[in-house]
């Protein structure tokens, strides 16, 4: 038997248009849409009607960065795929893409099936992975090509976090030369981990325990040494770059400059580094644990040049790096030193809204915000049109957007499993409505209707933003 729903009267807002159109949704894929009052929208008919006037109506958003349940730092991300995806189909994200681990001596593949392990059964909204690479050895590239065949296409390597997740330039060319072959795509933690460390180490012996400090060894110049670096072992490989988490006017300038030249180099950065900075990380009363992330908060001076790289897409993805620890018990574990302090925030619910905010305030158009949270994360990592569009055949992962509603973000009101919020008391104006999900109502004007299984292992394809 087949599901019908429409949604009526609303503005569709995809990256390249925005037209008044009514969706006609059938058996979880979008089945037409049709400019609203015209003959061909009155003949959709269906079971469900939701009425859509004076909203928007956009593609779910795609977060294609975040880590629950990570283990990091002595303790694990607070939020289950569970809770975690809960919250973000709150925020109108409807797909995220997950960071499996290959611990050192771990087999990619035992990495890959705990995470299976971990989220299958228990995600609200749909999901990928991507594989962190710790472990560079004949073996693990093999497998590298296998993942890429089954739907895991993309592997993160850190350039930072040495005897943790750390790989030397030689383990980075390596596995930057598979990717040349099998597709893959690399992407980069950029961050000079063994100079930090010394700097670390120094900062510590002078009595600097503070969490700002951690903002201050952690220096622009070794994110965009190491931006730089990255960029030219891909270059040598032959291979595309994804860099994460970029937060640094220098690290920019480093990914502008090989755009220039042609190289098919990308970024992302997250709202963090957008609307926070490093007076949060200088908050008093240990209050700036919550903000300690890597890459770190900047000084304000950096936010421009980020919001410049979204305009001129030499950034092309706004993520989350959703990795939250309380504030009890898990950024305490840093007291008296900044370096024990678990790295991550929280942020998974809040990105929609925030990049909305970020369209009321000028600084990307309302097309720019879909494509940045919605288009491009879903071609840059191989699910388009499935996901990121609202098109005939595309998943019915929809988001029904109030852009009038206020709203004040806030610890009390939010739906991750973290005991302070990033943006406690900030207010933004824009709010999500109803989020469907494969044309389930996940979210119901504001009431949570979607259930834990829900959400499907999405494989994807290879990178589709290359050409
Ligand atoms: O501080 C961060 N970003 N924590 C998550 C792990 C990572 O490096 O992305
Ligand atoms: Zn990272
Ligand atoms: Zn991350
Ligand atoms: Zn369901």
């Amino acid at each position: 038997m087949s599901s019908r729903t429409v949604i009526r009267g609303g503005l569709v807002i995809t990256a390249s248009d925005e037209i008044h159109a009514d969706v006609l949704i059938e058996d979880g894929r979008v089945a037409a849409l049709a400019a609203s009052g015209t003959p061909a929208a009155e003949a959709f008919t269906a079971e469900s009607v939701i009425d859509a006037t004076g909203k928007y109506v956009i593609p779910g958003g795609v977060d294609p960065h975040t880590h629950m349940e990570m283990p990091f730092g002595g303790t694990y991300a607070a939020d289950t795929f569970e809770t975690g995806t809960r919250a973000a189909a709150w925020g109108g994200t409807t797909t995220i893409v997950d960071f499996a681990i290959q611990t050192v001596g771990q087999s990619l593949r035992e990495g890959l099936d705990a995470w299976h392990a971990k989220a299958e059964g228990n995600c609200a909204i749909d999901y990928g992975f991507h594989m962190i690479v710790s472990d560079v050895n004949q073996e693990t590239l093999k497998e590298m090509d296998l993942l890429v065949e089954e739907g895991v296409t993309s592997f993160k390597q850190f350039m930072a976090y040495p005897g943790v997740f750390y790989s030397d330039d030689g383990q980075i060319l390596r596995a930057m030369q598979r990717s040349a072959e099998n597709g893959g795509l690399i992407m980069m933690h950029a961050e000079n981990g063994i100079a930090i460390d010394v700097l670390v180490e120094q900062a510590l012996a002078r009595g600097e325990t503070d969490p700002r400090y951690h903002g201050e060894v952690r220096k622009a110049l070794l994110e965009a040494e190491a931006t730089h670096r990255a960029i030219r072992l891909a270059q040598v490989a032959g291979a595309p770059l994804y860099v994460v988490h970029v937060s640094a006017i220098e690290a920019v300038a480093e990914l502008a400059r090989a755009r220039d030249e042609g190289l098919p180099v990308f970024g992302e950065t997250c709202p963090q580094y957008l609307f926070l900075s490093t007076d949060n990380l200088a908050e008093p009363d240990f209050e700036g644990a919550k903000y300690v992330c890597s890459t770190p908060l900047r000084p304000k001076e950096h936010q421009a040049a980020l919001w410049r790289g979204l305009r001129t897409n030499d950034l092309q993805v706004v993520s989350t790096d959703h990795c939250p620890f309380c504030f009890v018990g898990q950024k305490e574990l840093g007291r008296g030193d900044f370096s024990k302090i678990p790295n991550g925030m929280p942020g998974v619910e809040n990105r929609m809204d925030l990049l909305h905010q970020a369209v009321v305030d000028g600084h990307i158009s309302r097309r720019r915000w879909i494509e940045i949270a919605c288009a491009t994360p879903a071609r840059m990592f191989g699910m388009y049109p499935k996901k990121g569009t609202i098109a005939p055949g595309a998943d019915a992962d929809v988001v029904i957007y109030d852009p009038q509603a206020e709203q004040v973000m806030s610890a009390e009101t939010h739906h991750m499993n973290v005991d302070y919020s990033a943006y406690e008391g900030r207010r933004t104006t824009g709010r999500v409505e109803t989020v469907l999900s494969r044309g389930e109502v996940v979210i119901n004007q504001r009431e949570y209707t979607g259930h834990a299984g829900h959400g499907v292992y999405t494989p994807r394809s290879t990178c589709q933003y290359l050409n």
